[in-house]
């Protein structure tokens, strides 16, 4: 029997990729064209990263040259100038002229050049050291100095919205944006998953980096696309999934890749334990228990964090997303007053609980839904 033909957790390419052609195609274009930078924001689980990495891929075969940054890697402003200005040294191959400069930029954060275990260059800053303005300007300006104006280049920030949480001293958010402003020879994708965060960046006209960018918003692909990679993959090992079966994956996910990746991957355990080669909606239904199941741990520490009108507000989410908490629906899922029920709102959303998505208020992880609207935890809640 072949080996298990989902993957979920990590990012996905190749065969593993369904194609999201429309969003790709927008993105490596606007990006290409360089008429704007871009920002593309969307729930967790969406495959933000993994659209961006294959965009990126695109364009570094159209001799774009790429980076491609993490902020939930970096933890402070010196570890982010590290990292930040390793990216660039690598870019340009540990070539001496972006030595030269790399020095110079962040000299007060004493860089130190070495060769890695694996024989690539490597940069080391002092992280004791106090970074200043300057400093993050310096590392910030990097790609734009040593492009050479021939090979424009694309950087992507991942979890951008992170850099509020780096330094209380600097005000990030106004040195990146007007850094970047001055950039001539780089293009910047921003994604983020904290989408209430990334919508207030980018959207408030009191911050910085208002109205800077053109904003993509992915949502979750068509059905169609979604139902014909199932068929595919579960095809590529030998199994057929029959209709109601793709059915019943599409609405416990919600069309959300990582949940459609991991409701397939466990209803492929389950048919090969069962010795079967059809897939059926038992089968998908056992994957969706299963899931729920190792997951209920994670669930009730999030629980116990809220107070009791915000899972109530939650519960009621879970068995009727919404797009407006009108008298009617409050009454219907005892939620009191329309202020209280906002202010639980705005936690939730703080907390990534709950999304606003096209379809209105929905709980963002479609199988945290499915637990607080099982009979179990209704059991628990009373
Ligand atoms: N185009 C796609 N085709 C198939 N599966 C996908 C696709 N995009 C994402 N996935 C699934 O979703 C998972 C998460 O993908 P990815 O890390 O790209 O999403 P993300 O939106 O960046 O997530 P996070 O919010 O956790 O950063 C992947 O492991 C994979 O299972
Ligand atoms: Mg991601």
């Amino acid at each position: 029997m072949k080996a298990n033909p989902f993957v979920y957790g990590k990012e996905v390419s190749g065969e593993n990729f369904y194609d999201r052609r429309e969003d790709f195609e927008s993105l490596v274009a606007t990006l290409a064209g360089g008429a704007a930078n871009v920002v593309l924001y969307a729930p967790r689980r969406y495959g933000k990263t993994s659209l961006a990495k294959k965009a990126l891929g695109e364009l570094s075969r159209r001799g774009f040259r790429c980076i491609y940054f993490d902020f939930m890697r970096v933890e402070s402003v010196p570890a982010f100038c590290e990292a930040y200005a390793s990216s660039v040294y690598a870019l340009e191959r540990g070539a001496v002229r972006a030595m030269r400069r790399i020095g110079s930029a962040l000299a007060s954060l004493r860089p130190k050049f070495t060769v890695g275990d694996d024989g690539k260059p490597a940069l080391e800053l002092d992280r004791a050291a106090v970074p200043t303005v300057s400093t993050v300007e310096g590392a910030l300006d990097l790609p734009e100095k040593l492009a050479d104006g021939k090979h424009p280049v694309v950087v992507a920030f991942d979890e951008f919205q992170e850099i509020g949480t780096l330094s209380p001293d600097i005000p990030l958010e106004g040195v990146f944006r007007s850094c970047i402003q001055r950039h001539r020879s780089v293009r910047y994708l921003f994604l983020g998953s904290k989408t209430h965060l990334m919508k207030r960046m980018f959207g408030d006209r009191a911050r910085p980096f208002y109205n800077s960018a053109s904003v993509q918003r992915l949502d979750v692909p068509a059905e169609a696309e979604t139902a014909a990679f199932v068929r595919a993959r579960f095809a590529s090992a030998g199994l057929r999934i029959g209709d109601a079966a793709v059915r019943r994956v599409l609405a416990a996910s919600k069309g959300i890749p990582y949940h459609v990746q991991a409701v397939c991957a466990l209803a492929f355990d389950a048919a090969v334990g069962a010795g079967r080669r059809d897939v059926d909606e038992a089968m998908v239904d056992v994957a969706v228990v299963r899931l729920v199941d190792s997951k209920s741990d994670l669930y009730e520490t999030s629980l116990q964090s809220l107070a009791p009108a915000q899972r109530t507000l939650l519960a009621a989410l879970a068995r009727n997303p919404v797009g407006r908490f009108d008298a009617k629906y409050r009454a219907a899922h005892g939620l009191g007053p329309s202020s209280g029920v906002h202010s639980a709102l705005a936690v939730l959303t703080g907390k990534g609980l709950v999304e606003s998505t096209p379809r209105g208020y929905e709980i963002g992880d479609p199988m945290f839904a499915l637990y607080l609207a099982s009979p179990a935890y209704q059991l628990f809640a009373r």
